[in-house]
């Protein structure tokens, strides 16, 4: 697909063959949900290069010093539910102290559009750097709702983080939300008739959490 500049395609050779791990119909949900965390993990360090400093003093065995740590209260994680929780782990492996907001949507399998069902963000959000996480990105829907609720919310500063995106769902998020960087595993091909992201994984919630 075209290039726009506020996405950014992972490239790390770790990361490609744990995508291709998740493809794999044949792994099973133990390892499917450890290879997500990972992913989610080696992604994170990445999408949190900026994430601000402040000095702090530390005495070492030899002296005391000023040495920078991550600021307090600048960070929140908030996956979009389900499939967003399994990617949760591996961010706050990163960052501990990180709060972490909820947002509930699932797609209607008819019309493909998210419906709402459950959302609470840390308070306040809009000094914090926002990391959504999802680990599909298909049409595009569920991550122009969930940013749309950060932002109702007074979020300012919001990454979005997926495994896997269409470069349709790219596209209508780039298009309803420029100001967020979106950072992919990998972008694919294309959606087939019942918006699933080809070739894909499947369906990401369910191979998580073991449903269906
Ligand atoms: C999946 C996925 C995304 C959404 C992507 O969730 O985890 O949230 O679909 O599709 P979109 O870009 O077309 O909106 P789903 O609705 O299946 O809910 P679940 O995670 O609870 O299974
Ligand atoms: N949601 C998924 O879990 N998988 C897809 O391919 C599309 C949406």
């Amino acid at each position: 697909m075209e290039k726009l500049d506020n996405v950014i395609e992972m490239t790390h050779p770790l990361i490609q063959h744990k995508i291709s791990l998740l493809r794999d119909k044949n792994t099973g949900t133990n390892e499917f949900r450890a290879i997500v965390e990972e992913i989610a993990m080696l992604m994170g360090y990445e999408a949190l290069s900026d994430l601000p400093l402040e000095d702090t003093e530390v005495e070492t065995p030899i002296e005391k010093c000023m040495t920078p740590v991550i600021a307090g209260r600048k960070f929140a994680v908030v996956p979009i539910l389900r499939a967003g929780l399994g990617m949760v782990s591996g961010i706050l492996a990163l960052v501990p102290a990180a709060k972490v907001g909820h947002i509930g949507l699932y797609r209607d399998e008819e019309t493909h559009e998210p419906h709402e069902y459950y959302c609470k963000l840390p308070n306040p959000i809009d000094e914090r750097l926002i990391v959504v996480t999802d680990p599909m990105l298909a049409t595009g829907g569920s991550a122009v709702a969930a940013v749309n609720f950060i932002k109702e919310h007074g979020g300012k500063k919001i990454k979005f983080m997926s495994i896997i995106a269409a470069p349709e769902g790219i596209r209508r998020l780039h298009e309803a939300h420029p100001d967020v960087q979106l950072y992919v595993g990998h972008i694919d091909r294309e959606l087939n008739a019942d918006a699933y992201i080809c070739p894909g994984l499947g369906d990401a919630g369910d191979r998580i959490f073991g449903t269906k």
